[in-house]
Order: structure tokens, then C-alpha cells, then sequence
């Protein structure tokens, strides 16, 4: 029997096993895709941006060898508009920084580090759905094998993506959700990045940004349309869009793609995540629109919050924070809602003429305004991920 089976072997279900490990509850993760797949499929490159507090949850985890070695510090973000470049400096508007450092690097060191430790991961395990009975809660999968078996869990944890399975498990659950009508073009290259740090860049033509993986990868995305298909676009032509877009205030160095893509922008939160003895954490709980790269940090956020809960329920016998874990997880999942609703509206070209002078004014005021341009930054660097745990 495993005390806490955890569905998804993601940020957020592998910090979760690895923490409970440690404290020497077991649990054990189920994952459809294979180990190889999760590690190195250009399919999985996700954002890369970490909070300072989930920079400090990874350290203290055991988890931060290679990413503060590999990793890049950023101390600031540039904003493009109206043909200029405006920097925000996180650390004096913060006293914080933030760290670059891709998602599947993430996944990478948390799973080499659980197996390392004796933890136990079972790839190619695809979950089916969950069965209660007299002998308690199972989640039911599939083995690589292909035979149908069955696992008895104190608690089963839903950590299993935007496209979860177990998101349906939650009766009478709310799903408060927001469609955007624009969609992501992201591309990883061979290629130095624009700036030394990520540019933000907001024209008439549309939002760019101008990210990186490395002083010789740029990762950047382009704003399109929901309908827009990956044919349609060309490696040239998404240089030159990007080039045309980011103004004149900097050098897009074109080089060869390592990766392209189309994510449509969304936003969605469940409410409840929990029923009885089931949990769900990271994106199969909420999502948010890209902008402001908030979806690893909020999934971190819930895998601590989880942690202290269950530690609580097996030290203490204390049943509290797992009754509340729903209401404590939601006042970041709407802060990073929130902020990145505002990102979004703020950056992205909209069809309707009005909307764009609300949102050009807007910019125009955070040039100006100490107080926005806080405001932008402490979100940024993270409010609620203070790494302690
Ligand atoms: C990246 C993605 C984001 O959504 C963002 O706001 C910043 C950076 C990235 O992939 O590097």
C-alpha cells in the first residue's frame, strides 16, 4: 500500500514524492509517458522563469545544485514600446531576483534526485481512474504490459496536467474559466538571445517576447491568432517577425530551431481541489496564460502547500490544513490568476481599437510610475512562494 499515490510526474508531483520521502512517508508517482520522453522531448520544453521563492524551495530541497550553476539570475525585465526599451530593477524595487532555468532541467534533476534517494517513480504507468470501497480509496492504471491493476492509497494526488483525468473526479467542482483570443508561437534556437535579459515587447503588430535558455539559446514566442497553424510559419518569417516587432530597440540573431510550437492562452480554476481524500495540484487545478510565466511557480506553490499539510496529518495527527488546503491555495492561485490576466491584457495587441487606448495608457503610466512598476515587479519576483517550508 502506498500512503500517497501522486498522478504525474511533473514539477509539482515529483517536488510533493521527493519532500514526502524525505520525511519518510511513502509515495509513490504513476506517469504515462516514459522517463526519456519527459527528459528530452522538445514536446515538454515549457517556461523557465522561476520566482525567487521557488528558486529558494528547489535549494532547500536538495534539489538546486545545477540549476544555481547552469542557471542565469536575472535581476531585471525590459519592457518595449513606443520604439523604447524600459527596464524594471527587481532588486530595488523588490530587494529580489528571479531565475532562468527551463522546466524540463526541473523535471531532470527531481527525478534523478528521487530514484537516487530510493524513491519510487513508475513511468509508463497511465492512470485509469479511482475506485472507493470498503478497503478504501485505489487509483486504478494501466502497466506498461498492459494489464489493469490497482493501488491502495491514504491519499491519491492529482498532479496530472492541464488535460487531467483526475480534474472530472471532484463532484459538484466550479470551473471558472477565460479563453483568450490569441495563442503563443514559441521557439527554442540556436541562437544568443536579443538582451541579456527577457524583453517583454508590446507593437501595433502584435506581442513578442524575447526569452533564453542560455547565453547561445533564445527561447522567444510571438502573439497570433487562435486559427494560425505551424505551416503557415516559416523559420523566416518568424524572424522577421520577431525582428519587426521588437522595434529597433535591439538585434534578433536568427539561428537554427531547435523547437516550434503553438500554445492558445487560457485561464482556469477549479474550485474546489479537493474531495475526501483526493488532491489536485499544479495545472490540473488551474491555469494561467503564459505571460509572466507563472504556471511552474504556482504548481511548486501547491506541492508545499500539500507537503505541510500531509506532514501535519502524519506527525500531528492534524487534519486541519488538508480540510483548508483548498482556501490557502487559492489566495496565490488567484494572485498569479491576477497578474497574469493583467500581463496579458497589458502586452497583447487586441482587435478592438478601444481596448488597445486603455491598454496603451496603461503602458505608458508604468513608464512613468514607481508605484506600477512595483506592482509589476513584486508579482514578477512572486508574493506568495517564499520558500519556506
Ligand atoms: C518564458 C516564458 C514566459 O511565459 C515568460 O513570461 C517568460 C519567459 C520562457 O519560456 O523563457
Amino acid at each position: 500500500m502506498a500512503k500517497v499515490g501522486i498522478v504525474g510526474a511533473g514539477p509539482a508531483g515529483l517536488l510533493l514524492a521527493h519532500l514526502l520521502h524525505r520525511e519518510g512517508i511513502e509515495a509513490v508517482v504513476l506517469e504515462a509517458r516514459s522517463r526519456e520522453y519527459l527528459e528530452t522531448s522538445p514536446h515538454r520544453i515549457r517556461a523557465g522563469v522561476l520566482e525567487w521563492g521557488s528558486k529558494e524551495i528547489l535549494r532547500r530541497a536538495g534539489l538546486g545544485q545545477r540549476m544555481l550553476e547552469q542557471g542565469l539570475e536575472h535581476r531585471g525585465v525590459y519592457l518595449a514600446f513606443d520604439g523604447a526599451l524600459h527596464r524594471l530593477d527587481f532588486p530595488s524595487l523588490t530587494g529580489k531576483s528571479i531565475w532562468v532555468y527551463g522546466q524540463q532541467f526541473v523535471v531532470q534533476d527531481m527525478i534523478r534526485l528521487h530514484l537516487a534517494q530510493g524513491g519510487e517513480i513508475r513511468f509508463e504507468h497511465e492512470v485509469l481512474g479511482l475506485e472507493e470501497d470498503a478497503g478504501g480509496l485505489w487509483v486504478v492504471y494501466r502497466t506498461p504490459e498492459g494489464a489493469t491493476e490497482r493501488m491502495r492509497c491514504d491519499f491519491v494526488v492529482g498532479a496530472d496536467g492541464s488535460h487531467s483525468r483526475l480534474r472530472g473526479q471532484i463532484p459538484g467542482a466550479r470551473l471558472h474559466q477565460k479563453n483568450y483570443p490569441f495563442a503563443w508561437l514559441g521557439i527554442l534556437a540556436e541562437a544568443p538571445p536579443a538582451a541579456e535579459e527577457l524583453i517583454y515587447a508590446s507593437h501595433p503588430r502584435g506581442f513578442a517576447l524575447f526569452s533564453m535558455r542560455s547565453p547561445t539559446r533564445s527561447r522567444n514566442y510571438l502573439q497570433v491568432g487562435v486559427e494560425e497553424r505551424l505551416e503557415d510559419w516559416p523559420e523566416e518569417r518568424i524572424w522577421a517577425e520577431l525582428s519587426e516587432r521588437l522595434g529597433g530597440v535591439a538585434e534578433v540573431r536568427p539561428g537554427p530551431l531547435l523547437e516550434k510550437s503553438l500554445t492558445p492562452l487560457r485561464s482556469l480554476v477549479l474550485e474546489p481541489m479537493q474531495h475526501g481524500r483526493l488532491f489536485l495540484m499544479g495545472d490540473a487545478a488551474h491555469v494561467v496564460p503564459p505571460t509572466g510565466a507563472k504556471g511552474m511557480n504556482l504548481a511548486l506553490c501547491d506541492a508545499v502547500l500539500l507537503y505541510r499539510a500531509l506532514l501535519a496529518y502524519y506527525r500531528q495527527g492534524e487534519e486541519g490544513h488538508l480540510l483548508r488546503y483548498t482556501q490557502e491555495a487559492l489566495r496565490h492561485v488567484w494572485q498569479a490568476e491576477l497578474f497574469s490576466y493583467f500581463m496579458t491584457t497589458l502586452l497583447h495587441t487586441p482587435v478592438d481599437a478601444f481596448d488597445d487606448g486603455l491598454r496603451t495608457a496603461q503602458l505608458r503610466h508604468l513608464a512613468e510610475s514607481p508605484h506600477l512598476q512595483r506592482f509589476l515587479a513584486e508579482n514578477y519576483v512572486g508574493l506568495h512562494t517564499s520558500g519556506r517550508y
